[in-house]
């Protein structure tokens, strides 16, 4: 019976009027794109075609961009092909082989493959590579569009099929040599778009969770029996939206309230997000019982890459969770940021799949049509220096001639190679270090791993930087109220936590508090500080943690013995409280293991174009200590602004900053003394700089000068907009 019914589903995907040209097409090309609508079956169906089509094919891969769908679809796919998981079909994710000698198709993420293509870029075991899902346009998968691209030239009868949902179509077969397009024809029905009215997606940011609960709801009680898929961004807000939609549903009377009552009688609700174990997800794919209707909570995970069937109408949210880089802080962050055109139609295209449908979007019209027409490629939006030494890490010697599908910009990849070198993340060949091989387990910046790792393994005093990490890892905690007056109150509560060595203490000065007082709301709110942001912090801590324990990289505290229930020390909060408790030059040290890239020394003397900030806060003339270009002040919020300082300091003569912010003048933020002796070895390292092949290539050094050129010419621009700014 079973075994009919999935036949039967087989047969009726759109593929399978294709399966006998589709098969034909692959024998014939060794490159081919292959584009269809979401949930045609293509990856289900295709790499079965080609178990059951192919005699002597070894093994075939298929990459998909996330775990749960390796997962899924490898678990769907055995079941479909009556053996059991791990036998014929299996997947491979990090941490989890469920494959054996037996199989033959093999879904694992494209992580994965790239690393089994750094040991061996012949890809020698298979016969097949598939790339599915191409579309999302991952680091990963941009990556091994390069490296398939080499392996081809090396191994040309190796089969290379790209497979894509309708996205990005011609540019895949330009870039892999002008190959072959075989569309599968789409067989979708007409989907209803209802635009809300008038709201913006920029008023939505704080409301979207609440109003995709109220549109599920209204979908349930008001339209005709069919299932509802709802996308939000995240774990928390979707198993929040789960808990609000069963709680509006107690106090619904279906006789009254439910416009369909003979149809619809109850509901039942799931989440689904790339962390949620595997045996709650197979309960999505169920039909739900008689009567009753499915509602799905989702990330973007359902938009292309795992199809839920029997949804018929789609509730868009307009937002999405996504890796993006903040030149602000120099670092990657998960942001919720509004879709793209091409999202919210495949989005809205989930509820026509078996029958017309309608979709519900919580934006207007005229918002839908400013967003971005295409989603940017996340190599594009990622910070370069996390992504050169992932590439690194996989072993991809000559990044700047490596072969991107969309290259990111060479002068900001060269300038990621010279801070990794200096970071100690590769060597003078460009090779990666064993210190660089353990920065790359976090999920951080290079900066602040770097300093992580010193922590742990040099100061012992890993658990406070830690703290400081995740703090260093979100938005602003401090909150900027819009009255003068608020200004002043806030500028005046921020001080109970300046430290005299600068933001760094300051800020676990902060988060102690913060988990002294049990992450209260109120308490943050009476002074200013965004909780949220705080929580985030705390999350992303724990996270840390976590993933040391995991990797056996020490936790250690600095801690002070006896101070810790000293309830006197604990109200004297104001100056030398850290220090009696912490041990605060080791944490300096740790930063400045990465941050003496970024030092600065207080000018002795009043060079002409300093004139105006000179006279607003004498002492806070700063020179960038390795470019001797750029003309830097201490922000104002900070805890060494000199009129913040807790302790007059005369010989505050050197500083190291987080980040710089370009206003009417560079700030550095987040400032911390810094010792000369700390540092002097390190400095050293630009010295050697110069004779560095940091991309592993054989650059002819004219090119290499030209870069350099390039660069000084890039700081004399930005320094001399800064003292043209000053002169105003
Ligand atoms: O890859 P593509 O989006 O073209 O389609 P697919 O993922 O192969 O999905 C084909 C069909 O299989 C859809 O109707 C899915 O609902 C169904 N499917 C399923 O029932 N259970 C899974 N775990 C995966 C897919
Ligand atoms: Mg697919």
């Amino acid at each position: 019976m079973i075994a009919t019914k999935i036949l039967k589903q087989r047969e009726s995907l759109p593929v399978f009027s294709y399966r006998q040209e589709i098969i034909d097409a692959i024998k014939k090309e060794n490159l081919l794109v292959i584009i269809g609508e979401t949930g045609s079956g293509k990856t289900t169906q295709i790499p079965q075609y080609i178990l059951e089509g192919f005699e002597n094919c070894r093994l075939i891969g298929v990459t998909q961009p996330r775990r749960i769908a390796a997962i899924t679809v490898a678990t769907r796919v055995s079941e479909e092909h009556g053996t059991r998981l791990g036998e014929d079909v299996g997947y491979s994710i990090r941490f989890d082989d469920c494959t054996s000698s037996k199989t033959r198709l093999r879904y694992m993420t494209d992580g994965v493959l790239l690393r089994e293509a750094t040991l061996d870029t012949q890809l020698e075991q298979y016969d097949i590579i598939i790339v599915d899902e191409a579309h999302e346009r991952t680091v990963e998968t941009d990556v091994l569009f390069g490296l398939l691209k080499a392996t081809h030239r090396l191994r040309p009868e190796l089969k290379i099929l790209i497979m894509s949902a309708t996205l990005n179509v011609e540019k895949f077969s330009d870039f892999f040599n002008g190959c072959p397009i075989f569309f599968i024809p789409g067989r979708t029905f007409n989907v209803n778009i209802n635009h809300h009215r008038d709201a913006k997606i920029s008023s939505l940011k704080s409301t979207y969770v609440q109003r995709a609960v109220e549109t599920a709801l209204y979908v349930h009680t008001q339209e005709s029996p069919g299932d509802v898929l709802v996308f939000l961004t995240g774990q928390n807000e979707i198993d929040k939206a789960c808990r609000d939609l069963i709680a509006r549903e107690k106090d619904l009377d279906y006789r009254t309230d439910v416009k369909y009552a003979d149809e619809v009688r109850g509901m039942v609700v799931y989440p689904i997000y790339s962390t949620l174990e595997t045996m709650e997800q197979k309960a999505i794919f169920d039909d739900p019982p008689r009567y009753t209707r499915k509602i799905v909570f989702a990330t973007n995970i359902a938009q292309t890459s795992v199809t839920i069937p029997g949804i018929k109408y789609v509730v868009d949210s307009g937002f999405v969770k996504q890796k993006s880089y903040d030149p602000t802080t120099g670092m990657d962050a998960l942001l919720v940021v509004p879709i793209s055109q091409a999202a919210a139609t495949q989005r809205a295209g989930r509820a026509g799949r078996t029958a017309p449908g309608k979709a519900f979007r919580l934006y207007s019209r005229e918002s839908f049509e400013k967003l971005d027409e295409e989603t940017v490629p996340e190599i594009q939006r990622s910070s370069l220096l996390s992504t050169v030494l992932s590439l690194k890490k996989m072993e991809i010697k000559d990044i700047l001639n490596f072969e991107f599908i969309d290259p990111p910009d060479p002068l900001l990849v060269k300038n990621a190679l010279r801070q990794l070198f200096l970071l100690g993340a590769i060597d003078n060949e460009g090779k990666l270090t064993s210190l660089g091989d353990e920065m790359s387990i976090f999920p951080l910046s290079p900066f602040l791993s770097r300093a992580l790792i010193a922590s742990a393994r040099q100061f012992g005093c890993s658990k406070e930087v830690m703290t400081i990490v995740s703090l260093l890892s979100v938005e602003e905690v401090f909150i900027s109220p819009r009255t003068e007056k608020k200004q002043t109150e806030a500028d005046e509560r921020r001080k109970e936590f300046y430290h005299p060595s600068g933001d760094h203490l300051t800020l676990l000065n902060l988060f102690e508090a913060y988990q002294d007082n049990g992450h209260s709301r109120e308490w943050c709110r009476d002074r200013y500080l965004n909780h949220r942001t705080l929580s985030t912090a705390k999350n992303i801590r724990d996270q840390l943690r976590e993933l040391m324990i995991k990797h056996n990289i020490p936790l250690i505290s600095c801690r002070k013995k006896n101070s810790h229930n000293d309830e006197r020390e604990k109200k004297k909060r104001k100056l030398n409280y850290l220090d009696a408790k912490y041990d605060s030059i080791k944490i300096l040290e740790s930063f400045s293991t990465a941050y003496y890239i970024n030092i600065a020394k207080r000018h002795s003397h009043r060079p002409v174009f300093y004139h105006y900030a000179s006279a607003r806060s004498p002492g806070n003339e700063y020179v960038d200590a390795n470019s001797s270009l750029l003309a830097l002040h201490i922000s104002p919020v900070s805890a060494l602004f000199p009129e913040n300082r807790v302790v007059k300091m005369d010989d505050l003569d050197w500083v190291m900053y987080h980040n710089m912010l370009y206003t009417n003048k560079a700030l550095m933020k987040v400032v911390s003394r810094v010792n000369l002796e700390w540092v002097e070895e390190k400095l050293k390292l630009f010295k050697e700089l110069e004779n560095a092949r940091l991309d592993g290539s054989s650059v002819a050094k004219e090119s290499e000068d030209k870069i350099v050129e390039n660069d000084s010419e890039k700081n004399d621009a930005k320094n001399k907009e800064v003292i043209e700014e000053n002169e105003r």
